[in-house]
């Protein structure tokens, strides 16, 4: 299970974080997180998990898998798959790569039993609620409007941070919660914290600005 407080960076299928892209950027989570101890975490496409997962020494996580068994499901991503490849763990249901319930439930039984972390997305307050009866890792709460977006979730909307972290708390007690959208510096990770957070989860704040180290570490110094 990923130490937390922790910010966990999702590359999404930016080109600056594809192919020897993400390892580059994981490595630099990699000597930050070592010199910091602050628990860092990235996401990286299906194709790039192996590449990063045998080179750095931070937790990397697929960014979708499917509610699958081994068989026949061509062009499917299978859990044990991403696992055998070096993930720790998955996201699941990220608003760019939605599944119904009934698929998130299979999804996260199948990291069950195959020892993975899951790392839940969700869009509001109802459906973190919903997710949080099924007993994930992890849910991060991410509004889609703001996704991409230059101004934070906790500056946009803190309410729905802490409205979440007060109802998944009632339904389930270990379940670590996280938010994201439009997260881009230190004091935006600091509010997630004060807001009952246990991390963010971001994407463009880091995959796209020209200094990543310089950003990296500020987003640290939130926590
Ligand atoms: O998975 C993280 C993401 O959806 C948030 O993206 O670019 O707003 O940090 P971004």
């Amino acid at each position: 299970m990923l130490r937390t407080p922790a910010i966990v960076l999702n590359v999404k299928t930016y080109t600056e974080a594809t192919g020897v892209n993400a390892v580059e950027i994981a490595r630099l989570m990699e000597k930050i997180s070592k010199q910091t101890n602050v628990s860092l975490a990235i996401a990286v496409q299906a194709c790039d998990i192996a590449s990063c997962a045998k080179e750095i020494d931070i937790p990397v996580y697929a960014q979708h898998i499917d509610p699958i068994k081994p068989g026949s499901s061509t062009g499917w991503t299978l859990p044990e798959a991403v696992k055998s490849a070096g993930a720790v763990g998955t996201l699941i249901n990220h608003s760019e790569h939605r599944l119904i319930l009934a698929d998130i439930d299979t999804c996260i039984t199948r990291t069950k039993d195959l020892g993975l972390d899951s790392l839940v997305c969700t869009n509001n307050v109802f459906t973190s609620k919903a997710v949080a009866t099924f007993f994930p890792s992890m849910i991060a709460v991410e509004p889609p409007e703001l996704i991409g977006g230059d101004v934070s979730v906790t500056t946009a909307d803190p309410g729905i941070v802490s409205t979440t972290v007060n109802a998944v708390r009632s339904i389930n007690t270990t379940v670590k919660i996280l938010c994201g959208a439009g997260v881009k510096n230190g004091k935006d990770v600091a509010k997630a914290i004060e807001l009952g957070a246990d991390g963010v989860l971001l994407a463009s704040g880091i995959v796209k600005a020209k200094n990543k180290e310089a950003v990296l570490r500020d987003l640290i110094s939130g926590i």
